[in-house]
């Protein structure tokens, strides 16, 4: 049996901010109970609904000197779904009605978080062999194992890998900061560990010192070595390119599944969605105030609403898409400006435009079902989720030809009657609404062509499986077989 941890800052279903929370929610259950004993530790955050914390039970406490001031950590566990989850408990550090906020104090918060949890590993019973950290915020853990925790026979043979699921956050402040929060010595803040343009950086400390890196899907991989997607971070990506690979996300498949989803007006499968699917759209129409037509090609996007997802191309074109028989609907929250611009055009075309402004699980499954096409026009993504969920649900995704949505949607291709969506590859915004008009085209003149595509990206499986067995490779290989 081999013991991995996987420490991250979100986990669904206890807290989301995005597809990470997903990831770190849905891949460990995958992972194969027989040979491999999959743990997540996450922070015990104040925000976790009361209804999962009122379930998790005490496992211990011990006090830990960070910077300067003895600290109080507390470890909570819970079982979910056959996995063990920790909780790494205090309250001056975890409270607060969202995760992240304060650049500064987040920094100091999972620098923290690693101290924290690397103590708390022997305390638990529980010896990993392979330590699987996500994003910057768990990134100064290997740089630790590497370090403080290197020394004593407990973690002296703990693996580690680092999964990038955003190379666009990266943990930087500067030097006399961090190294004051991270409690690192002068000797890791050189050019070629945590010093970052005279800055530091802990996410690059983690990719200099994990024994491994992954990023969730092979284009994202390979973007990421160069400069344009890179972040100031390609050299030392290519640096690292022997170690580095891209495993692709997987979507729950228990939890989207169109023909269980108790969230949706009408449940589906391949063989009724024809009939069932616009019953969905019918029903979220007349809920959202849209002009009741079933018949009326309805377009969704369920996304945080900043810069990496495209949202200044919809702007752009979002007039003169409102002039085609069309109905858009956008559940998201995020950066002030898209959230009115929605708003705007919510109230300009009311009949024909509905901005969701809020975070809803359950809107999101409805919108899913619901909607014809799935617009993903990303800058940059390295997987994306909300084009696997799409198939799944028999949405026909519209995607920018970057990173995940590159390698998961297959652009329609009329003549060889091939394809799982549309697709467009520059970042403009005309070729963009030329590959929507595409869609409408078909939608609206090839009924039976578009029922294909449907078809076809239904049958497309993006569970976990494939993916799970690639990382159980990956950590045999670190781990030795
Ligand atoms: P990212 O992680 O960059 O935000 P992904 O596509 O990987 O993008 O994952 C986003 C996830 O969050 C998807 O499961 C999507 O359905 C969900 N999501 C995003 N915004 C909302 C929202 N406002 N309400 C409900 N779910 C949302
Ligand atoms: C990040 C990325 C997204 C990816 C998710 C889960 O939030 O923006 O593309 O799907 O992480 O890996």
């Amino acid at each position: 049996m081999k013991n991995i941890l996987f420490l991250a800052s979100e986990a669904v279903p206890f807290i989301k901010t995005g597809g990470l929370a997903d990831v770190v929610g849905s891949l460990p259950k995958t992972i194969d109970h027989e040979y491999y004993d999959c743990r997540v530790m996450i922070p015990k955050y104040l925000c976790i609904p009361w209804d999962w914390r009122e379930k998790m039970e005490y496992v211990t406490h011990f006090y830990m000197d960070y910077l300067g001031q003895s600290r109080y950590v507390g470890v909570m566990s819970y079982r979910y779904e056959g996995v063990l989850y920790y909780f790494i408990d205090n309250e001056s550090y975890f409270s607060g009605d969202r995760p992240y906020g304060d650049w500064l104090w987040d920094l100091e918060k999972f620098c923290f978080f690693c101290y924290a949890a690397l103590s708390a590993l022997p305390l638990l019973n529980f010896h990993p062999d392979l330590i699987h950290c996500h994003d910057w915020q768990t990134s100064l853990a290997p740089v630790l194992l590497k370090d403080r925790f290197a020394g004593g026979e407990f973690f002296r043979s703990i693996k580690s890998v680092l999964t990038i699921h955003n190379l666009k956050f990266q943990g930087i402040w500067d030097i006399k900061t961090i190294k004051r929060l991270t409690q690192l010595s002068d000797y890791y803040f050189t050019p070629d560990k945590l010093e970052y343009k005279k800055d530091a950086n802990l996410l690059k400390g983690g990719i200099v010192y994990a024994d491994a890196i992954t990023t969730v899907s092979e284009s994202y991989a390979k973007e990421i070595m160069m400069p344009f997607y890179g972040e100031g971070l390609d050299g030392l990506l290519r640096a690292r390119a022997w170690d580095t690979r891209g495993i692709v996300n997987g979507i729950d498949y228990e939890e989207w599944n169109p023909e269980t989803d108790p969230c949706l007006y009408r449940n589906y499968v391949q063989r009724n969605f024809r009939k069932e699917k616009p019953r969905n759209k019918r029903a979220l129409q007349e809920d959202w105030g849209l002009a009741v037509d079933p018949g009326c090609f309805m377009i969704g996007m369920v996304s945080r609403l900043t810069d990496q997802k495209g949202l200044d191309l919809v702007q752009c074109i979002m007039d003169e898409l409102c002039q085609d028989a069309i109905q858009f609907v956008v559940l998201g929250s995020g950066e002030e400006k898209y959230e009115n611009m929605f708003r705007y055009y919510d109230w300009k075309y009311h009949d024909k435009v509905s901005a969701q402004i809020y975070y809803s699980e359950e809107a999101s499954h409805r919108i899913y079902a619901a909607c014809d096409a799935c617009l993903m026009p990303s800058l940059f993504e390295p997987c994306g989720l909300s084009q696997l969920i799409a198939l799944r649900y028999g949405t026909v995704p519209i995607v920018r030809e970057t990173g995940g949505l590159r390698d998961t949607v297959e652009p329609y291709n009329e003549y060889e009657d091939r394809g799982t969506g549309f697709s467009f590859q520059n970042y403009n915004a005309h070729e963009m609404l030329a590959a929507i008009r595409y869609a409408e085209r078909i939608y609206y003149d090839h009924k039976r062509d578009w029922n294909k595509i449907v078809d076809r990206g239904m049958q497309k499986d993006f569970s976990w499986r494939s993916s799970a067995l690639k990382y159980q490779e990956l950590y045999d290989w670190l781990i030795g077989y």
